[in-house]
């Protein structure tokens, strides 16, 4: 059976209500994709949510035709309350998705904090890359631990960090390979998409937050700027990364 065979009956519903033709066809490619890669990889696939507008929305996409996937938050224990409000309603909405929790290593965080203070970030880019290695890595590489595969919401348009980005390509950090089903998409597809298909999403995106970390080292930038120099805005934009998604 051809992937369109399969992809027609069900895609005939959600995605009904989107009216624009060209926006209905690349949320269709993205949904191929997910389905392809869910029987490339099977449980070998994890998608990465940080519940982020582009992770919005292929939460909704996933929940709806392909729920099998199994997906992970990764809990620095910094996040904004709106991003676990939208957590919370995620799993309610839709109970039937794979969603686990991953928290930073207690040791290593308690560790880390006695040694340098709770917000040593602020104070050198070696210091906040150190408190993403506790927060943020050493629980990625736990979730990532056995995969052969994984999702992110990645997309080209996002910095100069990522405009070399592919669909699928090899992470060489982390020793698997990294899908970005939306690596293509504007910011402005994002949001048509999430509001044809009215799903859920951060509060804190109505509130000048485009992009969304951490609450320490994120802030609302004004309409019209970078959508990322809210996130650790002290640093340089070539550096600002926390190395989940190292070039
Ligand atoms: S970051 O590296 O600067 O923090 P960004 O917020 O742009 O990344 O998110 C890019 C992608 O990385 C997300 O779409 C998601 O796949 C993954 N990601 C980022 N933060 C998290 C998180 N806290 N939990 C799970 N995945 C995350
Ligand atoms: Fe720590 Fe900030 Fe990195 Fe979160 S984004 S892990 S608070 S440095």
């Amino acid at each position: 059976m051809s992937l369109d065979a399969f992809l027609e009956p069900a895609a005939a519903d959600l995605l009904d209500g989107v009216t624009d033709a060209a926006l209905k066809q690349k949320l269709l490619t993205v949904v191929e994709r997910l389905q392809q890669a869910a029987a490339d990889y099977g449980d070998g696939l994890t998608f990465a949510n940080s519940l982020g507008a582009e992770d919005a929305l292929l939460t909704g996409l996933m929940a709806e035709y392909q729920p099998d996937i199994q997906q992970f938050v990764l809990d620095t224990g910094r996040l904004p309350e709106e991003t676990l409000t939208l957590l919370d309603r995620v799993r309610q909405k839709w109970p039937q998705i794979r969603l686990q929790v991953y928290y930073p290593d207690a040791a290593q965080l308690q560790g880390w904090v006695s040694e340098q203070g709770v917000n040593a970030f602020y104070r050198s880019e070696a210091l906040r890359k150190a408190c993403c290695g506790v927060r943020k890595l050493e629980p990625l590489r736990r979730a990532l631990a056995g995969r052969a595969a994984w999702i992110t919401g990645l997309r080209r348009e996002q910095s100069v960090t990522r405009d070399q980005l592919q669909y699928s390509e090899r992470d060489a950090a982390n020793g698997l390979q990294k899908l970005s089903p939306l690596f293509d998409w504007s910011e402005a597809e994002v949001w048509a998409a999430l509001r044809a298909l009215k799903l859920p999403y951060n509060r804190l995106h109505d509130q000048g937050y485009p992009s969304i970390g951490c609450a320490p080292c994120t802030r609302a930038v004004n309409p019209g700027d970078d959508p990322r120099s809210g996130r650790w805005w002290w640093e340089n934009p070539e550096n600002r990364e926390c190395g989940l998604h190292k070039r």
